[in-house]
C-alpha cells in the first residue's frame, strides 16, 4: 500500500510523535513517515489516513507507530575510541570505586536499541570481572521501542551487528546460535536487564535515592529538539553520582546544551575519546591547561605534534579537561602569529571538543590553506559551511580551495554563497584572519569571482583584483 500525507496529516503526526517521544521530523523525513504509516495502516486493516490518525488515540497503536519510526541503527563495540576508553580507563576506575563502596555498580544504557550497546558493556565488564559473585553489578538497558527491546531479549544477532568485534571478542563473548548467527553468552546476558522506558516523558527508571555510575545515551538525542535534550541532560545529571560518566554519540555535544558536565579527554591524539563527567568539586581544582610540560617529560614536541597534556599535580590517571573557548582563542592567536601547524592542531582539538561548532572547522580550514594543504582544508571547510550555512568567510575560503583544486563549477557556487551570506552581515565588519578585508569588499570580490568562473566577466575581475 502506498500512502501520501497531506501537509495537515504530516503536521498532526509530527506533533503526536514530538509529544509521545520528543522526536522531531523535518520535511526530509516525510517520505519515510508515509512509508511507516502505510505499514501500520496495512497491519491495522485501514485504508484511510484520517481513520488511522483517529486510531492513534489508542496507546497500543501509538507504540506500534513508535516502533516503526524510531531508528535502531547500532553495533556491538560501536565507536572504538569510546570502547578503548571504557576498557582502559572508565570501567577499571568505576570498579575500583565500587570495590570501596559495597561492590555495587550501576550502568544505564539509555536508548539501547536492540541490545548491542548494553551487551558490549557487559562483555567489557566480564573481561575485568570474570566472576561477579559477591558483586552487585547491573547494566540497565532501556528503550522506547518495544520491538527493539523484544529483539534485545533474544540475545541473537546476525553478522552485520558484530562487524566491529575482533575474532577474540567473538570467540569469547558469543556462541553459535541455532540459526547460524551469534548468540550472546549467558554470563554476559545475566548482567543486563532490559526495560521499556521513554526518556522524554518518564522519570529515570531508578529509585529516587539510587545513583548511577555511568550513563550511555549515544545517538539518541540527534532526533530531539534542543530543549528536549536540555531537559533530558538535566535528568541524567541528577541520576549520576559525583564522578559518574556520561557517554554521548560522536556527533552529539553538550556545547550550548548543558554546563552541568565537565568534558574529559581519555587517551591521546586521534584515539582520544571525549566524554562527560559529573564532577561536583570546584572547577579550579580540575583545570588542565593545554601542553603544560614539566622537566621529567623531556623536550617539547615539534609544534605540529602538539598534544594536550595533563597537569602533573593531578593524579596520573586523572582525566584531561580543556576549555573550548581557550582552544579556539589559541588557534586564532597562532594563526595571527603565522604558526599555522600549531593553529591547525589547536583547531583540530577544538573540533573534537565541539563537533557541531563551525568556528573550529573554519579556523582549521584556514590554517590548512595557509599550509598549502588544500585537499585537507576542503574537508574542514565543507563541514564549517554545513554546520553554519551563513558563515560567509568559510564559503569564501572554500571557493578558493575548490578553484585551486580544479572544480570551477563548485567554486563559482561557493563564491555565490559567500557573496550572499557575507551580504547578511554589517558591511563594515572585517576579518583580520583574511587580511583585514571588510565584508563589503569581500562580498563584491566574491560576486566578481563567481562571474569570472561562469565565464562572464573575466576582464573586469582581473582589473579590480589587481
Ligand atoms: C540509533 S539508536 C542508538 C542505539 C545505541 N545507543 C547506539 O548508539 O548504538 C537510537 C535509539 O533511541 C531510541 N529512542 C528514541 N527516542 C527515545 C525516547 N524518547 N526514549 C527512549 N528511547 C528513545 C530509539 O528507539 C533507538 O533505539
Amino acid at each position: 500500500m502506498k500512502v501520501s500525507l497531506s501537509p495537515e496529516e504530516y503536521d498532526a503526526l509530527r506533533a503526536l510523535l514530538a509529544r509521545a517521544a520528543g522526536l522531531v521530523f523535518d520535511e526530509t523525513r516525510k517520505e519515510s513517515m508515509a512509508y511507516s504509516v502505510a505499514e501500520r495502516m496495512h497491519a491495522a486493516g485501514l485504508r484511510d489516513v484520517s481513520a488511522y490518525l483517529s486510531r492513534l488515540e489508542d496507546p497500543v497503536e501509538r507504540q506500534h507507530l513508535l516502533d516503526e519510526v524510531t531508528i535502531q541503527e547500532t553495533h556491538f563495540f560501536r565507536n572504538p575510541p569510546q570502547i578503548r576508553a571504557l576498557r582502559l580507563h572508565v570501567l577499571p576506575e568505576l570498579l575500583r570505586h565500587a570495590e570501596a563502596n559495597g561492590r555495587r555498580l550501576r550502568i544505564w544504557s539509555a536508548g539501547c536499541s536492540t541490545g548491542e550497546e548494553p551487551y558490549t558493556i557487559a562483555m567489557l565488564l566480564r573481561e575485568l570481572l570474570p566472576s561477579a559473585s559477591g558483586w552487585d553489578v547491573k547494566v540497565v538497558a532501556t528503550d522506547v521501542s518495544s520491538r527493539a527491546i523484544a529483539a534485545a531479549h533474544t540475545g541473537r544477532y546476525g553478522t552485520r551487528a558484530v562487524q566491529l568485534a575482533s575474532p577474540e571478542e567473538l570467540g569469547r563473548h558469543f556462541q553459535a546460535a541455532p540459526d547460524g548467527g551469534y548468540e550472546v553468552r549467558p554470563e554476559v546476558r545475566e548482567l543486563v536487564e532490559f526495560r521499556h522506558h521513554n526518556l522524554v516523558t518518564e522519570p529515570a527508571p531508578f529509585a529516587a535515592s539510587e545513583r548511577i555510575d555511568l550513563v550511555l545515551c549515544r545517538n539518541v538525542t540527534i532526533y530531539f529538539a534542543r530543549e528536549t535534550t536540555r531537559a533530558l541532560m538535566a535528568r541524567l545529571h541528577h541520576v549520576l553520582r559525583d564522578g559518574g560518566y556520561l557517554f554521548l554519540g560522536h556527533s552529539e555535544t553538550l556545547w550550548q546544551v548543558s554546563e552541568d558536565f565537565r568534558l574529559v579527554a581519555l587517551g591521546t591524539g586521534d584515539s582520544a575519546a571525549f566524554v562527560y563527567r559529573r564532577l561536583d568539586l570546584p572547577a579550579e581544582r580540575r583545570t588542565v591547561l593545554p601542553d603544560r610540560r614539566t622537566a621529567d617529560e623531556g623536550p617539547p614536541p615539534p609544534k605540529d605534534e602538539r598534544r594536550l597534556r595533563v597537569r602533573r599535580e593531578e593524579p596520573a590517571d586523572a582525566p584531561l579537561l580543556v576549555g573550548l573557548d581557550t582552544l579556539v582563542e589559541q588557534a586564532g592567536a597562532a594563526l595571527a602569529a603565522g604558526h599555522y601547524a600549531e593553529a591547525a592542531q589547536l583547531a583540530a582539538d577544538a573540533c573534537v571538543l565541539a563537533p557541531l561548532g563551525a568556528a573550529a572547522f573554519y579556523l582549521r580550514g584556514l590554517a590548512l590553506v595557509n599550509l598549502g594543504r588544500d585537499e585537507d582544508a576542503l574537508v574542514e571547510l565543507r563541514k564549517a559551511v554545513y554546520l553554519e550555512p551563513d558563515r560567509g568567510f568559510a564559503h569564501f575560503l572554500l571557493a578558493g580551495v575548490l578553484d585551486r583544486l580544479g572544480q570551477p563549477v563548485l567554486a563559482a557556487r561557493a563564491y555565490g554563497a559567500a557573496a550572499d551570506t557575507l551580504g547578511l552581515q554589517p558591511s563594515d565588519v572585517t576579518a583580520e584572519e583574511l587580511g583585514g578585508r571588510s565584508v563589503r569588499e569581500l562580498a563584491q570580490l566574491c560576486r566578481q569571482l563567481e562571474r569570472r568562473l561562469v565565464g562572464d566577466d573575466l576582464a573586469n575581475v582581473v582589473e579590480e583584483v589587481s
